[in-house]
């Protein structure tokens, strides 16, 4: 951080001059038509906006699919958990408008991940992948603020260019608790592939898998509150065995910024803390790669888009060719990616752009993803979610920690921010203005510090998680941090450490088609309850904290544990 970002710096001052600007003639323009919905603000920009692929995609892409090779789909309990890049989208009829990628050339051998009937992760050569990728869905990066003007942040192009390109609700949702199963039967399973050649780490691997399996019951840890966690005996001893043996080894190669640039401060922060304290880290980290039972791509998907999208080019074709080339020279390089065909190899990004970037070469490698939407192919026992943090001063990540107690609770539910998606103008439509209990907002007026915003959440009981253009908040991390119980509607959102922890233990998760009931769900949960789920948020929020020195427990740890659980619950016997 420091001098690297100067420049940068100044082209988001720019910027946000230019949002400021731009959101105040929308706010005047929406508030003047009175229209139901945030279609007025599509049409009123017109460049630096990516189209999205809308709805209609989505559904084809789980409805009428073509799979490519012959592959067996690996079938997660019946729902639609098809490795996504084993299936190509069907294009909607015209996607001229939209796309000019017929320039960009594509490496046509990719290798894409799939499994075979018995489960097992292969390898296929497909050589006709161009194709996949000029059809790979392109969505507007999505800037989540908080619910802030004042809160500029990293990336501004994001709104959908035509109305009938707006998101609607997916059909089918998979619950919290079917996620839970879906995760264990991962564990039953799901194999990664054979390595091509044995080595010592893949015992290693297996004897954590054992112990953890056959951990020593915990009762009443001072430092491990039971109920917070799927199963407190299994998640301590995955992570003192990951804190005693976990080997990690981090690739120099790739030129920055794209690589190894650690951007700390907005919404993307979480994969710029994570790289910065991972490179740094003296106990993780390996230079013996034979050591390794991980090794890191230290690449920001934010630098990504940063320094290589083209403004109103509509395509990251090329970010994805940059990311098939690091690979590739990665793989030519060592020994390793083609070892395992990656399977030991992950990656942290928070850009919603991420998980489509990384869906083909880097499909088969652990993804930790903000963006993590079981719609989007994130896949149970193998891809991680990762916490979106709005990180505000990289000086003092932890500053304004903490939230009023139950009695000087005084607000029963809060919501601000833009109209970004489906969801939230359903929110606002239903309950802005209707209900003296419920502060539902959209765009909060400035105030310093983001002040009114962060009030709010510390004075709220219930904080709602309302999904944006993608399933990921940042207010799902603000909402433990100022102590306000988050209420997610996000339908499909893995949300984040979904290993290690028991959502449905201080959280409250209401599906998108409830949202008209939500009052009467939130006051229907007794104070009792209310007590106990705030309670909870207060236990786990020292999973969500950053620290210039991680500390045990931290968000930096948690991340790596999320990596490592599903590196060795599939990990090959
Ligand atoms: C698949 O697409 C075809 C035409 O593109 C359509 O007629 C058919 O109904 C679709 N199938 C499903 C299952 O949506
Ligand atoms: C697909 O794979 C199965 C078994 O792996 C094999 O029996 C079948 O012949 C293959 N089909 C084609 C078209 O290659
Ligand atoms: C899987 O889905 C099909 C159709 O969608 C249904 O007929 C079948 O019963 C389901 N199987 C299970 C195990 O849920
Ligand atoms: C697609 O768009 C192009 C140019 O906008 C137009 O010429 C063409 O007729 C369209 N095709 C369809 C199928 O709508
Ligand atoms: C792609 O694969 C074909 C055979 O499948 C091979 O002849 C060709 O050289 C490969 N191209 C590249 C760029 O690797
Ligand atoms: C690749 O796909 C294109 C269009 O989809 C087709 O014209 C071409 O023949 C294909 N190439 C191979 C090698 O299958
Ligand atoms: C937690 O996991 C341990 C080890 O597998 C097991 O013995 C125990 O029964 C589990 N506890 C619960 C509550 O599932
Ligand atoms: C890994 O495999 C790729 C493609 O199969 C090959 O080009 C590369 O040389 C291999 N890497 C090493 C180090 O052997």
């Amino acid at each position: 951080m420091g001098g690297d970002f100067v420049s940068m710096f100044q082209l988001e001052t720019k910027r946000l001059l230019w949002l400021i600007g731009i959101t105040f003639s929308v706010i005047l323009a929406f508030q003047y038509l009175e229209l139901p919905y945030g279609n007025v603000l599509l049409s009123l920009f017109s460049s630096d906006k990516v189209p999205t692929p809308e709805n209609t995609v989505s559904q084809a892409r789980y409805t009428n699919k073509t799979i490519v090779n012959n592959v067996t789909v690996f079938n997660q309990g019946n729902s639609t958990h098809e490795l996504g890049f084993v299936l190509e989208p069907e294009w909607p009829q015209n996607k001229s408008q939209a796309f000019d990628d017929s320039t960009t050339n594509v490496s046509p051998n990719i290798t894409a991940a799939v499994l075979s009937n018995d489960g097992n992760m292969l390898l296929s050569q497909k050589d006709n992948v161009t194709d996949s990728i000029e059809k790979e869905s392109f969505r507007p990066s999505s800037p989540e603020t908080g619910g802030n003007v004042h809160s500029k942040s990293s990336s501004v192009r994001t709104v959908p260019k035509e109305k009938q390109e707006f998101h609607t609700p997916v059909s089918e949702v998979t619950t919290v608790s079917e996620m839970n199963k879906l995760l264990i039967q991962s564990h039953a399973s799901y194999r990664s592939m054979k390595p091509r050649w044995f080595s010592n780490v893949d015992q290693e691997l297996l004897q954590a898998r054992s112990e953890i399996v056959n951990a020593p019951i915990v009762k009443n840890d001072p430092k491990l509150y039971g109920p917070i966690y799927h199963n407190v005996s299994m998640f301590k001893r995955s992570y003192e065995l990951m804190e005693e043996r976990l080997k990690v080894y981090v690739y120099k190669e790739g030129a920055r910024p794209i690589l190894h640039s650690p951007f700390l401060t907005g919404i993307y922060a979480s994969e710029g803390w994570f790289m910065k304290l991972m490179e740094a880290n003296k106990r993780f980290v390996t230079k013996n790669p034979k050591k390794a039972h991980l090794f890191y791509l230290p690449f920001s998907s934010r630098m990504l888009e940063e320094a290589l999208y083209v403004k109103d080019s509509h395509s990251h074709k090329n970010l994805i060719q940059y990311l098939h080339d690091y690979v590739d020279l990665i793989a030519a390089r060592h020994s390793f990616w083609n070892r395992t065909g990656g399977a030991d190899h992950f990656l942290v990004g928070c850009h919603d752009w991420a998980p489509s970037e990384t869906k083909l070469r880097l499909a088969t490698c652990i993804r930790s993803l903000c963006n993590a939407d079981v719609k989007e192919g994130f896949f149970f026992g193998k891809d991680a979610s990762l916490p979106e943090t709005y990180v505000r001063n990289a000086q003092n990540p932890t500053r304004d920690l903490g939230g009023n107690t139950f009695s000087k609770k005084t607000t029963l539910a809060f919501f601000a921010g833009s109209m970004h998606g489906y969801v939230r103008p359903i929110l606002l439509k239903h309950w802005e203005n209707k209900d003296p209990d419920m502060k539902i907002f959209g765009k909060l007026p400035k105030s310093k510090g983001n002040s009114n915003y962060i009030q709010y959440m510390k004075s709220s009981k219930y904080c709602i998680c309302a999904r944006g253009y993608e399933v990921n908040s940042p207010r799902v991390v603000e909402a433990i941090f100022y102590e306000c119980v988050p209420v997610i509607i996000s339908d499909n959102f893995v949300p984040p450490f979904f290993e290690a922890l028991d959502w449905e233990s201080f959280s409250v998760v209401v599906l998108e088609k409830d949202i008209p009931n939500l009052k009467n769900i939130l006051v229907s949960i007794p104070e009792k309850r209310y007590l106990r789920l705030l309670m909870r948020v207060k236990k786990v929020q020292k999973h969500f904290l950053w620290h210039k020195k991680p500390v045990k427990y931290d968000i930096f740890h948690m991340i790596l544990h999320s990596i490592w659980y599903n590196r060795v619950f599939s990990a090959i016997s």
